[in-house]
């Protein structure tokens, strides 16, 4: 029998986990509270099961019970009974593993874990404030990602839960831009530039009046960043496209949402020189 908590872990965990699942395994099982603490022990037990001593075949069945039983069990828990202070609490760690972890699967399993967690927390149907520290736990990893050379934060990932999660990127959308104006690495800003792009797509047949409020509110700051990006060019061939790419699919949401007044009001000379000069057809339409 073993003693400390890692033996504890690699030992006998599995068949505490074939306790919980193969024989006690209800049908509402998944609708239970009670799977989020299961959650969150299988998470740390992967996470153990990576240092030192791990056992791969144990690393494997964890993961495995994770991915399978978990995160793509037919049901997801019901936010209803859970509640949200805790569903942010599992978040937060979640994306501190996404972005710190320096193993690929934890990583993985850290991101697969937030599409879930975002799953039960949409199902509460929480009102915008209460949203607030949700949003404000992605803006803390992207200033992290920003700020510090060791975050390993893979941009492809907060793509992938705005698409999931359109509601978030409309929420991330201004502080983005200001990221993108304040950032000098060009690459980190190319990055962030895709995932306003990103953003931007999200909003196609979502909700356009939340969606064409946000972009109203930050017109300004979007017609800013168009003159700054345009005017810095980058050297690079695929960067110069997506700074066209951006450019290009920020014209075409600002008339999907019949913003073209607003904007051409906002955009300086200067700014529509460039446009002009560099978007092509793209810009057409917005010519005075
Ligand atoms: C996370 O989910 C993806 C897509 O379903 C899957 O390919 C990947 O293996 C999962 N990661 C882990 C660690 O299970
Ligand atoms: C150009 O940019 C792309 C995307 O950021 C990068 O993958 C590639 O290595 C860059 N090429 C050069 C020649 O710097």
């Amino acid at each position: 029998m073993c003693s400390c908590i890692n033996c504890f872990l690699l030992c006998d965990l599995p068949m505490l986990c074939n306790f919980f699942f193969l024989n006690h395994l209800s049908p509402n099982f998944a609708g239970k509270k009670l799977v989020l603490d299961v959650y969150a022990f299988l998470m740390q037990a992967f996470v153990k099961s990576h240092s030192a001593d791990g056992n791969e075949q144990f690393r494997q069945r964890i993961g495995g019970i994770l991915q399978k039983r978990i995160f793509k069990a037919k049901e997801c828990p019901k936010g209803f009974d859970v509640e949200l202070s805790r569903l942010e609490s599992l978040l937060q760690k979640a994306l501190h593993l996404a972005s710190r972890s320096r193993y690929k699967e934890v990583a993985s399993a850290a991101q697969n874990a937030t599409f879930w967690i975002l799953k039960i927390i949409n199902s509460k149907g929480c009102s915008k404030q209460e949203l607030a520290s949700v949003v404000d736990k992605f803006q803390y990893m992207l200033n992290d990602y920003f700020s510090n050379k060791k975050s390993r934060l893979k941009i492809g990932f907060v793509k992938e839960a705005v698409r999931r999660n359109p509601w978030v990127g409309r929420e991330l959308f201004g502080f983005a831009l200001q990221k993108i104006g304040s950032t000098k690495a060009e690459y980190r800003r190319v990055q962030t530039l895709e995932l306003v792009d990103c953003i931007l797509k999200s909003w196609v047949g979502d909700d356009v009046s939340s969606a064409s409020k946000v972009l109203k509110k930050h017109m300004a700051l979007l017609c800013e960043l168009m003159q700054e990006i345009l005017t810095k060019m980058p050297e690079n061939k695929s960067r110069r496209q997506e700074v066209r790419r951006f450019c290009t699919r920020a014209l075409q949401t600002v008339t999907r949402l019949n913003l073209k007044e607003k904007f051409q009001k906002k955009l300086s000379p200067e700014a529509y020189t460039l446009c002009d000069a560099q978007l092509g057809a793209a810009f057409v339409p917005f010519r005075q």
